[in-house]
């Protein structure tokens, strides 16, 4: 599948591409998740990203596009791809139209997430992340908590709260979503390719996904 996941922060994105990771060997490529990876290793752009990130604003659509095109070179992109987080701007939708129209690849469909805010707010001051950059995977103290407290049921380490998980930075990515990537709802959906679902359950919404297909 060559699919792109949209919706809010603490909307499923990164739960939803988990459930379907196995499902026809489409790899999932989280820009968040690159990203932390970057900043962790102290990469230039990892250096550059970190300010943007902690604050909860975007990091700026050349260095997303640039890191993007690389990715997108790789050889797993060939069977597939579920995009986490990208694109997230305007900009960025069209540099990755243009990106795939060179490589001669299409979309499948854009599915978005469509959840509100307040099971936004809740989902995020509640999720906890393994802290191995290679590892990322997402728990949830009251939906899917670790078997063991704080550690990671995948790999043994910590599992912590993200950095950008104050109240302060999740209300800002909240706004910096509505003004910056919500108007892709439109945008995608005007190319006819823009499925939405309201399903709370990830079961329901990887079934919605499937569906669209
Ligand atoms: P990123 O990591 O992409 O953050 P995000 O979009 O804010 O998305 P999240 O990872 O917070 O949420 P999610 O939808 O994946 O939800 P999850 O599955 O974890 O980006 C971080 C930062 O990087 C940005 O702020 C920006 O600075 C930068 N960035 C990234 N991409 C960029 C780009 N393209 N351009 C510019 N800057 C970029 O679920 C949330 C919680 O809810 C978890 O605890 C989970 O267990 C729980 N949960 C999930 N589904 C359910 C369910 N059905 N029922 C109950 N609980 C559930």
């Amino acid at each position: 599948m060559r699919i792109i996941l949209l919706g809010p922060p603490g909307a499923g994105k990164g739960t939803v591409s988990n459930l379907l990771k196995n499902h026809d060997g489409s790899v999932h490529i989280s820009t968040g998740d690159i990203l932390r990876n970057a900043v962790k290793e102290g990469t230039p752009l990892g250096q550059k990203a970190k300010e943007y990130m902690d604050r909860g604003d975007l990091v700026p659509d050349s260095l997303i596009i640039d890191m993007m095109e690389e990715r997108l070179k790789e050889p797993d992109c060939q069977k597939g791809f579920m995009f986490d987080g990208f694109p997230r701007t305007i900009p960025q939708a069209e540099a990755l139209g243009e990106l795939l129209s060179k490589i001669g690849m299409k979309l499948d469909v854009v599915i978005n997430l469509d959840i509100g805010k307040d099971v936004v707010l809740d989902r995020l001051t509640t999720r906890r992340t393994c802290s191995n950059a290679s590892c990322q995977a997402i728990y949830n103290v009251k939906s899917m908590p670790p078997k063991q407290e704080g550690i990671c049921d995948k790999c043994g380490s910590p599992v912590i709260q993200r950095s950008d998980e104050t109240e302060e930075a999740i209300l800002n990515r909240l706004e910096t979503y509505n003004n910056q990537t919500a108007p892709l709802i439109d945008y995608y959906d005007q190319k006819g390719m823009l499925k939405s679902t309201a399903a709370l359950s990830s079961d329901e919404v990887v079934k919605d996904i499937l569906a669209a297909l």
